[in-house]
């Protein structure tokens, strides 16, 4: 039976040379692959208390949108910064290259909500620390960081877990 790997392409030199891009828009394509890609983020988090789903700018709300959907929870999209037509909070964190700023609604979460927070891939961990600090500043929780792709060798696993939070991923 393939899995969920099995469905995720790799482009070679993109959006560099030198750089892997695990392309997940196969994955998603694929009805199969795409619904066993959205059960197996669940699993983990199977009888617990998620008020919110948060997914991040682009590929995470494709899944997080799915996810929610599963879980019959709202969905709430951090975004890159200028994006967001109310008021937001924002949150700068570094690149390979520089800095990026990413935003958040300042009423799309209340405080003590259980949140679950989804992206495609983990990579140095920026993103989704950014996206923690602003659920966090919410006065929300996040209770799960789900994620189809870890790269472990670009440490964003670590540096999650070193802020407490419990990491899943799907493959390598
Ligand atoms: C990718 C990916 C994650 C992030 C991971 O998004 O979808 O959100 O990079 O990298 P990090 O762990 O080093 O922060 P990207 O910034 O390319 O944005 P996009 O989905 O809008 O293309
Ligand atoms: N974001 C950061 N690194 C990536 C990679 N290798 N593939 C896809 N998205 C990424």
């Amino acid at each position: 039976m393939k899995t969920v790997k099995d469905y995720i392409r790799t482009i070679v030199d993109f959006p560099h040379e030198g750089i892997l891009f695990r392309d997940v828009t196969t994955l998603f394509a694929d009805p199969r692959g795409f619904r066993m890609c959205v059960d197996q983020l669940l699993a983990p988090y199977a009888g617990m208390r998620i008020d919110k789903v948060v997914g991040l700018e682009a590929r995470g709300f494709i899944l997080g949108g799915a996810v929610a959907h599963q879980l019959s929870t709202g969905f709430v999209p951090i975004r890159k910064k200028g994006k967001l037509p109310g008021q937001t909070i924002s949150q700068a964190y570094t690149l390979e290259y520089g800095e990026a700023v990413v935003e958040v609604h300042d009423d799309a979460m209340q405080a003590g909500e259980k949140v679950l927070l989804v992206d495609d891939l983990l990579a140095t961990g920026g993103t989704a620390e950014a996206g923690i600090k602003l659920i966090e500043r919410l006065g929300a929780q996040v209770i799960g960081c789900a994620f189809v792709v870890d790269l472990p060798d670009l440490g964003g696993r670590k540096k999650l877990e070193s802020m407490g939070m419990d990491v899943h991923a799907l493959c390598a």
